[in-house]
């Protein structure tokens, strides 16, 4: 079975079109966003300095982690709504950039799609670090505008103060040096601005069929 990857900026859809197309393909689905949230969240929860990499990449390589379609636990915690909240939001970026935090969520990463032996996995780095061999990579983007717009739709709030959030979001996952949101040279760009969910989920199947 293939690992498909998706990867792109904030508020480009991926966690829509990727469960869709995990659905549609009768493959799981992993949010690997989940997992740095959930990370996050935790070390927010203990008083962890976020920028300490020892304490919170031995949080990541210790907890118990389970990142399911409707049901994200660390160390057996609920933490499915927490992880939505703007403070663990805010704070993602700078869990993320800690190499300590990334070199263990890329074990787990890959252990799930190694004993699964394919998925459909989305996040910033699937094609470019995490799985460079995946049978398809999708970079799939949306215009900041569009992308504010749908998440204000979502959950509310104020549409040029989201567009800003965002663009600082992108920001620091572009230039941190630990696996930056890039594309791949291989990876295939969708924008997905003027698509509906059912036009970018067809196009990806094709280009599944076109690749395997
Ligand atoms: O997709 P998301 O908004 O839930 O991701 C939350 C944060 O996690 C995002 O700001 C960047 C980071 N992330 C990452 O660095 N690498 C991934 N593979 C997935 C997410």
């Amino acid at each position: 079975m293939p690992i498909v990857a998706i990867d792109g900026p904030a508020g480009a859809g991926k966690s829509t079109i990727a469960r869709a197309l995990a659905k549609r393909l009768g493959l799981q689905y992993l949010d690997t966003g989940a997992m740095y949230r959930a990370v996050t969240a935790e070390a927010l929860r203990k008083g962890l300095r976020l920028d300490d990499s020892d304490a919170v990449g031995s949080l990541a390589g210790e907890c118990a982690l389970h990142v399911g379609l409707d049901l994200v636990t660390i160390d057996g915690r609920d933490v499915t709504a927490e992880i939505r909240t703007s403070e663990v939001t805010a704070a993602v970026s700078v869990v993320a950039a800690l190499s300590s935090v990334r070199t263990e969520m890329r074990r787990r990463q890959r252990e799930w799609g190694d004993a699964r032996g394919g998925g459909v996995i989305e996040g910033r780095d699937i094609g470019t670090v995490v799985f460079p061999d995946a049978a398809l990579k999708v970079f799939l983007t949306a215009s900041p505008r569009v992308r504010a717009e749908r998440r204000v739709a979502q959950a509310g709030g104020d549409v040029e103060q989201v567009e800003a959030s965002i663009a600082e979001r992108d920001r620091l996952d572009s230039t941190r040096p630990d696996s930056p949101l890039a594309e791949s040279s291989d990876s295939v760009v969708v924008d997905t601005s003027h698509s509906t969910i059912d036009e970018v989920v067809e196009r990806i199947i094709a280009l599944l069929g076109e690749r395997t």
